[in-house]
């Protein structure tokens, strides 16, 4: 597939990274040419503008914050995004604005999918992403069909599970999730031992 990013950092390079290893193509179109040149070459993909990335192919990754995404992604009808963004509060672990991905969607045109916002981006850079002998599941929420499939494709082709978790409006259970485990994780709760799988 034909992938366009926006944004030059962390998530960018993660899954920028990874899909370009699982053989897609990557323009890099972060908001400085210098940074999105030194991804590209760092992980084996192209660098443009912003626009490139938009206009590129099958799918927009946005790995920008939160607070400018709708900004960053300007008018976009029809293009499949990936929203992995968080609008978390820090420190306070709660959401900034509720129905992010619902409002990025109206005011863009986009057909808007949330993923790859559950797990830290260390998560994303590490070898393998098989955990406790189980590949990782990633929640998608849409309302596309189309789009759907796309992200799903996008997961399963760097070895993850997508899993289907509703329209859009459902979005924000995803966001308040990460930032309900954010918090508890930060407070050292063992976040993971709360969802026990021998029952
Ligand atoms: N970090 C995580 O563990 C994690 C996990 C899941 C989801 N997410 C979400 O993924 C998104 C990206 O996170 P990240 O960790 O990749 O952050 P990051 O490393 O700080 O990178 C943020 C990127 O956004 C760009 N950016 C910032 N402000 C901008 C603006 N006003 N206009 C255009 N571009 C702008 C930055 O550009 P410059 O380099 O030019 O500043 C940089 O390329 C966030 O929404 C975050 O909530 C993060």
């Amino acid at each position: 597939m034909r992938i366009g990013v926006l944004g030059s950092g962390g998530m960018a390079d993660a899954l920028g990274g990874r899909w370009v290893a699982a053989g897609h193509e990557v323009v890099i179109g972060g908001r400085s040419r210098e940074r999105s040149e030194a991804l590209a070459a760092r992980i084996g993909a192209v660098a443009g503008s912003p626009e490139d990335a938009v206009a590129f192919g099958d799918a927009v990754l946005l790995a920008v914050p939160a607070a400018v995404a709708a900004q960053v992604l300007g008018h976009a009808p029809g293009r499949v995004v990936v929203d992995c963004t968080n609008s978390v509060v820090p420190g306070r672990f709660v959401l900034d604005e509720p129905r992010a991905a619902a409002r990025l969607a109206a005011a863009s045109g986009a057909d808007v999918v949330k993923a790859f916002n559950l797990c830290h981006v260390d998560v994303w850079r590490r070898p393998s992403l098989v955990f406790e002998g189980r590949p990782l599941g990633v929640p998608l929420c849409g309302d596309s069909a189309d789009a759907l499939a796309v992200v799903r494709e996008l997961a399963r082709s760097i070895g993850c599970v997508p899993v289907d978790a509703g329209p859009l409006a459902r979005a924000e259970l995803l966001e308040a999730t990460t930032a309900f485990a954010i918090g508890l994780w930060v407070g050292g709760a063992d976040v993971r031992a709360m969802f026990p799988t021998d029952v």
